[in-house]
């Protein structure tokens, strides 16, 4: 993408200015860069005679590969779109040849070649390494977000629900998906400059209370209840399950039980709160192993009365149907014909997981005023939230346009070695177990101070890697070999290669200072480190656009092992001063990015491993 350069040295080239930039292309390009200049966005704007703005998006940094180790920019003529009409390819040649032809070279352009729709920039090489280590270290954790390729992705205030697991029920894998999922999103959401508010929307009402609350006075321990709440409710649940299965007085009791809580029986009431307030202290402190918070614990207990009012609502406007079975529903079809309809109303006349949704989405909008809303969950609720954002739409909220749904795949093999995963702290301890016992045979390990916690991040960003590798909605096999493996597209090798780059600059600590002479940092392999970082801002606008971590997860992975061949190539200990600062400043500039993008993930890098 066009960084912008902080070339004051440089004389603009000029036989190509021929009008000022226009002014809204550059409100951020030029933010704290001293009037620099954009590159080359300015000199095709004025050659094509469109605004800049128009031609961000089809100007990127060349990907590096093996194959090519070219420095510099690619202009898709191609995808520059002239009042909304693709080019035709005859334009296409006649633009592409027009501009090879009045496109001159500068000090910042070093070669300008191309064709077949594609113009080539390639960018002096001492001003890219220049360039993009000072900028990175100017900006820190916000290299890449103050790009102007992202201003125009929209800001404000923003709600993520995830998580939301089911009290009592099962913590299955799905959950663990969703809580690093909105983590990442509302991670990423928040460094664009938004402001998020973090929501867990419990299962905390229904059945399994009315089941638990029946159980609980036949199974129930308050001694257990106290030492490990999820473990004992979750066993309750299990056992009054099985028992009312064949026992209906049990399942009487449970319906009764949960008719008192539905009409507010204080008794009922205080056990429910009181195994709620429990499960939520329990999951407070697994999240906090994770690095994850919430700003609100909400649930579907607090939507019984208000669904009630949505009901009334739907009603009055109309939009309550009886079905032949008794139920309400929704007409969702586009004819009016009920040949698709949501139920939001049992015969009995309480609320369903839909209606309760509805009620809380129009409450979190009247509290938080948010401009968008994200729901994260696997994608067999697709159809749920298809169905809410509709019933919304046909009630008349606009914002519901603004309502999105992240659905994603199924996990299959989570199993730790004790047998099927219950709660996400098996798997935490699985993840950590795991890791000490491949940090106790590796010989390359280091003595650590804590390496419970040391095993505890790594085993976590090996987690997370698996999980975000791929699309969001592809199903994968879970495979804990395979993630902590050391070498490899895996977390174990990200924070390895932080801890790696961590440890040089320890070792190097009396070389630092800030200046170095960027015509040290001509070798092929740090030329490609640095090409790669000029694309970091449009990796983070993938994710920024569509929500999926793997562009950034991809994007890190290939830095890290860009950074392992470079380190190998080009030492620190050992070289001329002067090029061991260069070298230096370029290892900590991969280490500020890296670091960075972990934290996005949820990762937190390690310093020693
Ligand atoms: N508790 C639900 C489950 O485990 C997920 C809740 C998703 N959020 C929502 N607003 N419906 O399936």
């Amino acid at each position: 993408m066009p960084l912008t350069l902080d070339t004051d040295e440089v004389q603009p080239p000029a036989a190509l200015i021929t009008a000022p930039l226009p002014a809204r292309g550059r409100k951020r390009a030029a933010g704290g860069l001293g009037g620099g200049k954009l590159l080359p966005g300015a000199k095709v704007s004025r050659v094509l005679d469109l605004p800049q703005e128009k031609l961000i998006k089809s100007i990127s940094a060349i990907a590096v590969s093996k194959k090519r180790a070219a420095v510099g920019f690619q202009l898709f003529v191609g995808s520059v779109v002239e009042n909304g009409r693709e080019l035709s390819s005859h334009d296409l040649q006649a633009q592409t040849q027009r501009l090879l032809d009045q496109l001159k070279c500068d000090a910042v352009v070093s070669e300008i070649n191309g064709g077949r729709g594609i113009v080539n920039f390639k960018i002096n090489q001492e001003l890219l390494a220049k360039t993009v280590v000072q900028q990175v270290s100017k900006d820190g954790s916000e290299y890449g977000f103050k790009s102007e390729l992202l201003s125009s992705l929209p800001r404000g205030k923003m709600l993520v629900e995830f998580s939301s697991p089911n009290v009592a029920k099962r913590f299955h894998v799905g959950h663990l998906r969703s809580t690093i999922i909105g983590n990442f999103i509302a991670n990423l959401m928040e460094a664009l400059g938004n402001e998020v508010t973090r929501l867990n929307y419990l299962g905390d009402w229904g059945m399994q209370f009315g089941l638990l609350g029946a159980g609980f006075q036949q199974f129930g321990c308050e001694e257990k209840l106290k030492t490990n709440p999820l473990q004992h409710l979750f066993e309750v649940y299990v056992q009054v399950n099985r028992v009312a299965e064949k026992d209906e007085s049990v399942q009487k009791a449970a319906q009764e039980f949960l008719r008192r809580l539905e009409g507010g029986d204080p008794q009922a009431l205080s056990m429910w709160q009181h195994f709620r307030a429990l499960s939520i202290e329990e999951y407070d402190r697994v999240y906090k192993r994770l690095g994850v918070y919430f700003d609100e614990y909400s649930g579907e207990s607090f939507f019984q009365d208000k669904s009630q009012d949505i009901l009334k609502l739907l009603e009055s406007k109309g939009l309550l149907l009886k079905s032949v079975k008794g139920t309400g529903v929704v007409d969702l079809s586009e004819k009016g014909d009920s040949s698709s309809y949501a139920t939001v109303v049992r015969s009995d006349g309480t609320s369903l997981y839909i209606t309760r949704d509805l009620a809380a989405a129009v409450d979190r909008m009247e509290k938080y005023h948010c401009e968008r809303m994200i729901y994260v969950t696997d994608k067999s609720q697709e159809n749920h939230f298809q169905h809410l954002f509709q019933i919304l739409r046909i009630m008349g909220y606009s914002w519901a346009e603004c309502c999105r749904h992240v659905p994603f795949g199924l996990v299959q093999g989570m199993k730790t070695r004790r047998g099927d995963v219950l709660f996400l702290e098996d798997v935490l301890d699985e993840a950590r177990t795991r890791m000490l016992e491949n940090m106790a045979s590796a010989k390359t390990t280091k003595a650590l101070d804590d390496p419970h916690d040391t095993a505890e991040k790594v085993g976590l960003a090996a987690l997370i890697i698996q999980d975000f590798r791929g699309p969001l909605l592809s199903d994968y096999r879970f495979d804990w070999d395979w993630a902590l493996q050391s070498r490899g597209d895996t977390g174990v090798f990200l924070q390895y290669t932080h801890a790696r780059l961590h440890s040089l600059e320890e070792m190097c600590s009396s070389e630092t200072s800030c200046d170095f002479n960027p015509a040290c940092l001509q070798d092929p392999q740090a030329l490609s480190i640095l090409q790669h970082l000029l694309r970091y801002d449009e990796v983070l606008c993938k994710s920024c656009e569509d929500l999926q971590p793997k562009h950034i997860v991809n994007y890190l992975l290939t830095l890290s092992h860009l950074a392992s061949v470079a380190h190998q190539a080009l030492p620190v200990k050992g070289s001329a001063a002067e090029v061991a600062q260069a070298r230096l400043q370029l290892f900590k500039t991969v280490r500020s990015v890296l670091a960075s993008g972990m934290a996005l993930l949820g990762i937190k890098p390690v310093r020693k491993m």
